[in-house]
């Protein structure tokens, strides 16, 4: 299990192109904008509605003050504007907690490389700074574009199971797996919890 870090400091993650932070409530618009949308909800079981995206920013500031980390607001480094979120999340698979990286756009801004941008750094945060031995991502395996972005990250289908009463591929990589890659960019990336 890993340890829940203070929820106080604030969090940044940094990219070549992006900047990670914390959620903040006037981001709802833009996460309504990615999940309210019928074809990026298309492997998910519905598109969500406006309120659903105020309580998925409420519930990443549950997850910051349990473990200090969550999903995160993408934003573009250098206009400052949401292009989407990613981070990690403790998920439950078949009775296991494990550490999922997770990743949605909007999608005005797919096919540029971000998501797999953002999700390596959210991996090098967990292997380096939280010290996870694995990271997954719970991908249904119709979802193509997702599996490309676990696939450019050196994640391998590790096994196939029912989460969320829906088929989804396992998608794993290991803490060595990750070093030995050398997809770690640390010097790209400014973390403080
Ligand atoms: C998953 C998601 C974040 C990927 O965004 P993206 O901008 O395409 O990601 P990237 O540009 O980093 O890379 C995606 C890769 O998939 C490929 N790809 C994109 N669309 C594709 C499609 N329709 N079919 C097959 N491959 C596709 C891209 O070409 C790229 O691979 P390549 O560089 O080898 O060509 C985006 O599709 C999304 O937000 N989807 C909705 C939410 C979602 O499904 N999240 C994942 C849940 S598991």
């Amino acid at each position: 299990m890993i340890q829940a870090k203070t929820a106080t400091n604030v969090l940044l993650l940094e990219t070549t192109r992006l900047r990670l932070r914390r959620f903040r409530r006037d981001d709802v618009d833009v996460v309504f904008a990615i999940i309210g949308d019928a074809i990026a909800m298309k492997y998910y079981p519905r598109t969500f509605n406006r309120k659903d995206a105020e309580d998925w920013v409420e519930r990443n500031f549950q997850r910051y003050a349990a473990h200090g980390y969550g999903f995160f607001a993408v934003t573009l480094k250098e206009s400052d504007e949401m292009i989407g979120d990613c981070g990690i999340l403790h998920q439950e698979v078949e009775g296991k907690d494990e550490l999922e990286v997770g990743y949605h756009l909007r999608r005005d801004h797919w096919g540029h490389g971000y998501a797999t941008e953002a999700a390596r750094a959210c991996m090098e945060f967990a292997f380096l700074t939280l010290r996870a031995e694995k990271v997954i991502s719970l991908i249904r395996p119709e979802n193509l574009p997702s599996r490309r972005v676990a696939e450019r990250n050196g994640m391998k289908v590790e096994r196939q199971v029912i989460h969320a009463k829906l088929p989804h591929l396992v998608y794993a990589i290991t803490r060595k797996e990750f070093e030995d890659k050398r997809l770690a960019t640390r010097s790209d990336l400014i973390n403080h919890l």
